[in-house]
């Protein structure tokens, strides 16, 4: 989604305005634009396509130093991405410029009025309007005039402003959509995330909703409703070389790989002599997990297909029953919750606007809300009580793998220990899964020294107009995730089906030479699964096997066959999910995809 970087001091505004950006580009965008503040003047450059196009242009035009400037990366929602429609905007008089993240919703109206009082438009952009908002209410001010401008706007957004007649200012205001203000010594940041500030800074604010920061080289003042208000300084601890590529080709390449790291991170802490912490860590004591009569998991993309694995642990571990949700769903259908229904709340980034409103939801209706996230300081992170983050780290490249296996890791051991504290989990097979728990970063190291393999089996699918992805149980969560995967980066249409409801309907896609990956992990199932395949080779597909069953199970069964190793079948996702991701990411390399940013799609989702 959109990105803003913001700098005032006494370094060259262009560069670290356009290395911030840069460090924003895995959120996904279609135009890039920037302002400088320079000789009492306010000069543009703004053009739809990578960076790098605006980039030429400035080099061209010759900007020159400006100690005064904001940038933006859109990801286009009103109006194509075109020059006109990037960002900043000027209003009509050039005096101010805005860059957005966000949704301005109530802009048709505010366009309608200062069209009625002579404003001209010259974007199709819902921001188009603050510019005209604020060539109204600046006297003086620029602080004012957007506290202003602020009360007038409807919807999720953050924003970054600059005045033509104010050179020492740089103004933001949050609400919703994410804002980070970086201090500096006679300098100051603003980004719409963190890694845009790590080579320059540690120390960050989190704007909260309705906070308004002015940024000067001398300090940042920080205002909510009026009144002047503290912020909590939060120390950045993520290092600046882990939002870097790292030798790896891609983002993707280099976070499939951290893989058996983020995992360390995220199981070892939790798990204390053969016994899980999360009775401290999120509050989930004997009393309290004995008190829930339900639990909803409601989250979006792959973070919710983290929430189908978690439905089937969860229901199987401590006998509760539980519903996924997807957020975008949830919020608007009246869910019908219960102050005795446990909340979970999964989200990477945690500022993905639907699960950010289902997690209000929760809390509106009473629920008792855990979050897992990646990110501390988010949204999602500040507005629940508890919170299990996963210790992923930056996750850049817009397809989500570390979370995921890392979000399957947390709502594990969530399973584990709501099962033992309920006492429908045996302290046996407790002490089993943890310690197998313990053994997965070593299992999927184990995966990735397959990849030259797993790159073979890529190449076959890499061509093909549509991959099937079929499993049973658990296997069919992870199919949905590896199906996923697939169609976001590479572009291959893919579906993932239950493999005993093929037949329901979807068997008739079948044709000579469809490819057709089928899970094998759930050994109780692996009889069934048997017959799913045979019928899908019976119709001529060209089978895939990903399977740590014993080899003569699946032996006729494939055309070519990806060996997992032995786990438990409760603990089999995080490791079967794994060798999909490569294939995903060697198709798409193969089809000559931008796998890091794929089209149309954006990392952190902020607007719904
Ligand atoms: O940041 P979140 O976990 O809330 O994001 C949810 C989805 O937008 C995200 O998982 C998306 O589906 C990924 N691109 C999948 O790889």
């Amino acid at each position: 989604m959109c990105g803003i970087a913001g700098y005032i001091g006494a370094r060259s505004a262009q560069e670290v305005v356009l290395d911030g950006l840069r460090r924003l580009e895995y959120r996904g965008y279609d135009s890039a634009g920037l302002v400088l503040h320079k000789n009492g003047k306010l000069h543009l450059e703004k053009y739809a396509g990578r960076l790098s196009v605006l980039e030429g242009h400035i080099h061209k035009n010759g900007l020159g130093a400006a100690h005064l400037g904001v940038g933006h990366t859109r990801w286009a929602t009103h109006g194509a991405p075109t020059d006109k429609n990037a960002h900043p905007h000027m209003g009509c008089g050039g005096k101010f410029a805005v860059v957005h993240n966000g949704i301005i919703e109530n802009y048709a109206k505010l366009r309608g009025e200062l069209r009625s009082r002579g404003h001209e438009f010259y974007s199709e952009t819902d921001t188009e309007v603050i510019p005209h908002l604020l060539e109204e209410a600046y006297e003086g001010d620029l602080g004012a005039a957007v506290a202003k401008v602020a009360k007038r706007l409807q919807g999720a957004y953050a924003i970054a402003v600059v005045a033509e007649d104010d050179p020492h200012t740089l103004v933001a205001y949050r609400q919703y959509s994410p804002l980070i203000i970086g201090l500096g010594e006679g300098e100051n940041f603003l980004a719409s995330d963190i890694p845009a500030l790590l080579p320059y800074t540690r120390r960050t604010v989190v704007l909260e909703d309705g906070d308004l920061a002015i940024l000067t080289t001398e300090g940042v003042r920080f205002f909510n409703d009026g009144e002047q208000v503290e912020k909590k300084i939060l120390h950045v601890t993520w290092d600046e070389v882990a939002a870097e590529k790292g030798g790896f080709s891609h983002f993707m390449l280099k976070e499939i790989h951290e893989q058996p790291r983020a995992l360390r991170d995220t199981i070892s802490p939790r798990i204390i002599a053969g016994r899980t912490n999360l009775a401290t860590e999120i509050g989930l004591t004997k009393e309290v997990a004995s008190s829930i009569r339900r639990v909803v998991v409601v989250a979006c993309g792959t973070a919710y297909h983290a929430g189908l694995v978690g439905k089937n642990l969860i229901e199987q571990m401590a006998r509760l029953s539980v519903e996924v949700d997807i957020a975008s769903e949830f919020r608007y259908r009246e869910p019908v919750l219960d102050p005795e229904d446990l909340v979970i709340i999964i989200s990477q980034s945690g500022e993905t606007a639907d699960t950010l409103a289902a997690l209000r939801e929760a809390k509106r209706q009473k629920c008792r809300v855990v979050a897992i996230t990646n990110v501390v300081g988010s949204s999602v992170a500040r507005e629940s009580e508890h919170v299990l983050y996963t210790m992923a780290g930056p996750e850049i490249a817009v397809a989500s793998t570390k979370a995921y296996t890392t979000q399957l890791a947390a709502v594990t051991l969530i399973a584990i220990e709501l099962g033992l504290a309920r006492g429908t989990l045996s302290s046996a097979k407790a002490e089993q899964l943890l310690s197998d728990l313990l053994q997965i970063p070593a299992l999927v190291e184990e995966v990735l020294l397959q990849s030259d393999y797993i790159r073979d089996v890529a190449l076959c699918l890499a061509q093909s107009e549509s991959v099937f992805f079929i499993g049973r149980g658990l296997d069919y969560s992870v199919a949905l995730e590896g199906a996923l995967k697939l169609k976001e980066i590479s572009y291959i249409h893919a579906e993932a089906y239950a493999a005993g409801e093929l037949k329901h309907g979807t068997l008739a896609l079948i044709t000579p030479n469809t490819p057709v990956v089928c899970l094998f992990t759930q050994t109780h199932l692996q009889e069934k699964m048997v017959s799913n395949v045979e019928v899908v080779r019976a119709r001529g597909a060209k089978t895939f096997v990903l399977s740590n069953c014993h080899p003569q199970v699946t032996a006729s069964l494939h055309d070519m066959e990806i060996r997992l190793p032995a786990i438990d079948p409760l603990l089999a996702p995080i490791v079967a999910v794994v060798p999909m991701q490569l294939i995903a990411f060697f198709a798409a390399v193969a089809r000559g995809a931008d796998v890091d940013k794929p089209r149309n799609l954006a990392k952190s989702v902020t607007v719904e």
